[in-house]
C-alpha cells in the first residue's frame, strides 16, 4: 500500500508525500516545518488522509481482511485528498450508524451531509425501490410524475418569488448551472465569493471557492472572481475577537461599488465548517446586492432542508436570495441530486442550455427526493433539529467549560461546531483534533474536522436522545484521554 509513497519523488512528488518522503529520509526540520504549513493550507474542507494518526489508527484498528481491500481501493483508484487511500471499509449503513466489515458500529455525524433523514430510511428506500420497478429513467424531452411533483414541493416550500427550478445530479453542477443563470440574467460576468468557502469541485466552482487544496496547481480559474473574507467571527481580519462587527458585510459593499458591475455574490448562507454571521450579515449584503444590480445566490446544498432548523437556511436571516442551490440531502442519502431555485423572473433563458445533464429529471432520484421531504414533514424534524441541536449545544458548552482547549462551540439547528485551540496561544490546534478524531472512531463516533481544527458534527435530524448524548460523551472521553498522552 505505501510502494509509491516510499518511492516518491522528494522534488517533484505532491506536498502531502514529499512530507512523508522527507520525514522517512530524516531530512531538516526546516524543510518539514514549511511544508507542514503548506500542508496546513489544505486542511478547510477535512482531515487530510496522510496524517500519521490515521496510520497508527489504521495498524491498531483495521484486520487484514480489510486492509487487502484498502490496498485495492488504493491501487485503482487515483489518489486524491480526502478520499483514497481511505481509512476503512463499509458494509452497511442504518439510521445514524454506518457498519464497517468487521462489523463495528459507528455513529456518523459526518455522512457527506446527506444524511437528515438518516441512512436507509424505509420510507425513502421503499419509494426508491418502486420507482426502480415503475420508471427508473426518462428520456429527455419526456417529462415523469416524481420530477414534476418534487418540483411542486419546492417551490411550494420555498418562499415566493422562488418559484422556478432546475434538478442536477450533484450540487458542484447546480452552482454552474446558477452561475451560467446569473450571468445570462444580468449581462455581467464577475462574482464576489468568500475565502475558504467550498462549492464544489469541478473548475468554475473552485473558481468561486476559496480553498487551496481545490485551487493550487489547477491552473488559470475563471475571470472576475473576487474573494472576501468569509464572516467567520473567531478568525476575523478585522479583529472581531468573536463578536462580528459586520466590517465583513460592508467590505462586500465597498467591493460591489469598486468593481461597478459584479453579476452576483454567491456564499454558504452559513458555512458547513461551520460558522454563523449574525443576522444583520446578511441582510446587508442582501440590501447592498439590490444597490449595486448584483444577484444573491445562496450555497444551501449541505444544510438545507432542516439541518439548520428551517427548510431553507436562509429563512433564519429574513432575508429571500434571488438563486439557492439545495443538494446532498435532498436526494434521501441514497441517490446524487441537486437544484436550482431561481426567482420567476430569471426565467430568461428558454432557447439556452443551461443544465442539459444526463439525470436531470432522473424518476428514481425525484421520488427519493419527494420521500425525503415528506418524511422531514412526518417526523417533524425542522423542530427536532432546534430542538436537539439546541441541548446539544448546551451540554458542549457545558465541555467548554472544563476544557480550556475548547476555544469556542456553535450551533445552529444540528449542525454544530467544537473549535480546538491551543490555550496559550488560541492558535488552532489541529494536532489534538486529529488526534480526538481517531481517539473518537475507536470509540464509535466518526465526525469531519474542518479547518484542521473545528470538529464538525452533523448528525441525522432524527438522531435518537441516547445516541446524541453517547457522542458527546464519546468526545468528552476523548478529549481527557488525549489530554493524558
Ligand atoms: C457548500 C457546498 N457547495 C457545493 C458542494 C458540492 O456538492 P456536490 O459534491 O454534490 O457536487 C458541496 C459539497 O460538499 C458543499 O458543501
Amino acid at each position: 500500500m505505501h510502494r509509491n509513497i516510499i518511492s516518491a519523488d522528494s522534488k517533484t512528488a505532491p506536498v502531502g508525500l514529499r512530507l512523508l518522503v522527507i520525514r522517512s529520509n530524516g531530512f531538516q526540520r526546516g524543510r518539514v516545518d514549511n511544508m507542514k504549513k503548506e500542508l496546513d493550507d489544505f486542511r478547510s474542507e477535512g482531515e487530510l488522509n496522510i496524517s500519521p494518526y490515521r496510520k497508527a489508527w489504521q495498524e491498531k484498528s483495521i484486520d487484514n481482511a480489510t486492509r487487502l481491500l484498502l490496498e485495492e481501493d488504493a491501487k485503482y483508484f487515483l489518489h486524491q485528498s480526502l478520499s483514497t487511500p481511505c481509512l476503512n471499509v463499509l458494509r452497511r449503513c442504518n439510521g445514524s450508524y454506518v457498519e464497517d466489515l468487521e462489523g463495528n458500529r459507528i455513529l456518523d455525524f459526518h455522512g457527506n451531509s446527506v444524511h437528515q433523514v438518516g441512512f436507509g430510511h424505509p420510507t425513502v428506500i421503499d419509494a426508491a425501490k418502486q420507482q426502480l420497478d415503475e420508471l427508473s429513467f426518462c428520456t429527455r424531452r419526456f417529462t415523469n410524475v416524481p420530477a414534476i411533483e418534487l418540483a411542486k414541493k419546492l417551490t411550494s416550500l420555498a418562499p415566493d418569488p422562488l418559484n422556478k427550478l432546475l434538478f442536477a445530479p450533484g450540487g458542484t453542477s447546480a452552482i454552474g448551472i446558477a452561475l451560467k443563470l446569473a450571468r445570462m440574467a444580468t449581462g455581467r460576468f464577475k462574482t464576489i465569493s468568500m475565502w475558504d468557502a467550498f462549492h464544489g469541485a469541478s473548475l468554475d466552482a473552485i473558481s468561486l471557492g476559496g480553498e487551496a487544496m481545490f485551487r493550487k496547481d489547477a491552473g488559470p480559474l475563471l475571470p472576475g472572481t473576487e474573494h472576501v473574507p468569509p464572516p467567520d467571527d473567531q478568525h476575523c481580519p478585522w479583529d472581531c475577537a468573536g463578536s462580528c462587527t459586520l466590517k465583513c458585510a460592508e467590505y462586500v459593499d465597498y467591493v460591489l461599488a469598486k468593481e461597478g458591475d459584479v453579476c452576483a455574490v454567491v456564499a454558504e448562507t452559513v458555512r458547513s465548517i461551520p460558522y454563523f454571521p449574525p443576522k444583520e450579515y446578511w441582510q446587508i449584503v442582501r440590501e447592498a446586492c439590490d444597490r449595486h444590480g448584483a444577484l444573491l445566490i445562496l450555497d444551501e446544498i449541505p444544510h438545507c432542508l432542516g439541518r439548520t432548523g428551517s427548510w431553507f437556511t436562509f429563512e433564519n436571516y429574513d432575508v429571500i436570495p434571488d438563486i439557492v442551490v439545495i443538494g446532498k440531502g435532498l436526494g434521501g442519502g441514497v441517490f446524487p441530486l441537486a437544484a436550482v431555485l431561481a426567482r420567476q423572473d430569471l426565467d430568461i433563458a428558454p432557447e439556452r442550455a443551461l443544465g442539459h445533464y444526463t439525470h436531470e429529471k432522473n424518476p428514481v432520484a425525484c421520488a427519493a427526493g419527494l420521500a425525503t421531504l415528506r418524511v422531514i414533514e412526518q417526523e417533524g424534524l425542522l423542530q427536532r433539529s432546534k430542538d436537539m441541536g439546541a441541548r446539544a449545544l448546551d451540554k458542549l458548552t457545558q465541555l467548554q467549560q472544563r476544557y480550556p482547549v475548547i476555544g469556542h462551540v456553535r450551533g445552529q439547528g444540528l449542525l454544530l461546531g467544537v473549535e480546538l485551540i491551543n490555550p496559550e496561544s488560541g492558535d488552532r490546534n489541529v494536532d489534538l483534533a486529529e488526534r480526538v478524531l481517531y481517539s473518537s472512531l475507536s470509540k464509535g463516533l466518526s465526525f469531519k474536522i474542518s479547518m484542521g481544527n473545528v470538529l464538525t458534527l452533523a448528525p441525522p435530524l432524527n438522531i435518537p436522545e441516547k445516541d446524541m448524548d453517547r457522542a458527546i460523551d464519546i468526545i468528552d472521553e476523548s478529549l481527557a484521554e488525549c489530554q493524558l498522552e
